[in-house]
């Protein structure tokens, strides 16, 4: 499924969508440039499991943790140099949970992230405008059909 968005609370939004659907142990993988907005997309999520923190990029820590309809671990792999790494915090522990959680830079650790998730790519339409982005959402698994009926 492809939405184009032209402004930040359009990205919140259709996080906020998925976010609602969420079901425990889903696994979201976030990629797209810098600064193309997937942690706002991610802060869409939260507000849909009615997260009340602020959310936060977890660059420095790697992962911050949230409770509201579910639970939240949010990654943010940028900064590991080595999958090894991210393995030793533990990573499947937290994925294979009833925790939902969501990776940015997904694709940095991918021998790491298992075949059944859901994945958001994101990217700047420059040519349409400075807000615009187009945001790719599609899922492998059955599970996540729920997914399909998404509309902004
Ligand atoms: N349509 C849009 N959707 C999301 N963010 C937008 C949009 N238009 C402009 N922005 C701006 O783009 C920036 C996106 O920042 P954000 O931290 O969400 O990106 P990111 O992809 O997580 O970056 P990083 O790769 O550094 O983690 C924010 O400053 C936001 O205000
Ligand atoms: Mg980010």
């Amino acid at each position: 499924m492809e939405f184009i968005v032209n402004n930040e609370s359009m990205t919140l939004e259709l996080g906020s969508k998925l976010g609602s659907l969420l079901n425990k142990g889903d696994i979201i993988c976030l990629n797209g440039d810098l600064g193309t907005g997937k942690t706002h997309f991610a802060k869409g999520i939260a507000k849909g499991l009615l997260i009340d923190e602020y959310i936060t990029s977890p660059t420095f820590n790697i992962v911050n943790e949230y409770t509201g309809r579910l639970k939240l671990y949010h990654f943010d792999v940028y900064r590991v140099n080595d999958p090894d790494e991210i393995y030793a915090i533990g990573f499947d522990e937290y994925i294979f949970s009833d925790a939902v959680s969501i990776i940015e830079w997904s694709s940095y650790i991918e021998e790491l992230i298992p075949d059944e998730h859901i994945s958001i790519s994101i990217e700047k339409l420059p040519s349409r405008g400075i807000d615009f982005r187009k945001i790719v959402i599609n899922h492998v698994g059955d599970r996540y059909n729920y997914i399909e009926g998404i509309t902004l």
